[in-house]
């Protein structure tokens, strides 16, 4: 394997997107795998509720997952914490979307995963371990809680890689 895929996601950081190129979304994600499933190779990614990607992830179809040189690490800083319901936040991290089949991708990108959505779902909150769970509880700034007033997990998006694009 060219990059190990623990630094590919918890050290360099991924940007996942849904939508077309008149409208998608996107953030940066570092929880993320690469792998195996129901005979297909998969991208799986972990995107809380509160995000207004999350939106665009339920009612998309395709998504893709994007790795950036490091050079761009301060655009996927800015991805990470601004949110798209109130800035064109891809203007300000100075990227260039492009179409990506039924997604986005984006010129700076130096891979690219477009996948097909096969599965998404919350946990089971009762077989979280606890100690996941007052993780949840302890930052309510990261993880805002549900409108019901009660702690919530990430929602898991499992995606069937489609292409791999190599820049
Ligand atoms: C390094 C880094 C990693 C992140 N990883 C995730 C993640 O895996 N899942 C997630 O839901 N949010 C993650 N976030 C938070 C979102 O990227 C952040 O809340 C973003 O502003 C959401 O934007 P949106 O509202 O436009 O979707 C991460 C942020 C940073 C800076």
């Amino acid at each position: 394997m060219e990059k190990d895929v623990f630094d590919l996601f918890h050290k360099q950081w991924g940007l996942v997107s849904a939508g077309s190129i008149n409208h998608f979304n996107c953030c940066t994600v570092s929880w993320g795998s690469l792998g195996v499933l129901w005979n297909k190779k998969i991208v799986t990614v972990y995107i809380y509720p509160s995000r207004y990607t999350y939106e665009f992830m339920k009612e998309n179809e395709y998504f893709t997952v994007c790795f950036f040189p490091e050079s761009y690490k301060s655009s996927l800083a800015i991805l990470g914490s601004k949110s798209g319901r109130d800035t064109d936040k891809v203007k300000i991290a100075k990227l260039s979307p492009i179409e990506c089949g039924n997604s986005v991708s984006y010129k700076e990108a130096e891979l690219t995963y477009y996948c097909k959505k096969i599965y998404s779902g919350f946990f089971d909150k009762n077989l979280v371990d606890d100690e996941i769970k007052h993780y949840y509880q302890n930052n309510p700034k990261s993880f805002p809680k549900s409108e019901d007033g009660d702690w919530q997990t990430h929602m898991m998006f499992v995606g069937e890689i489609i292409e791999v694009i190599k820049r």
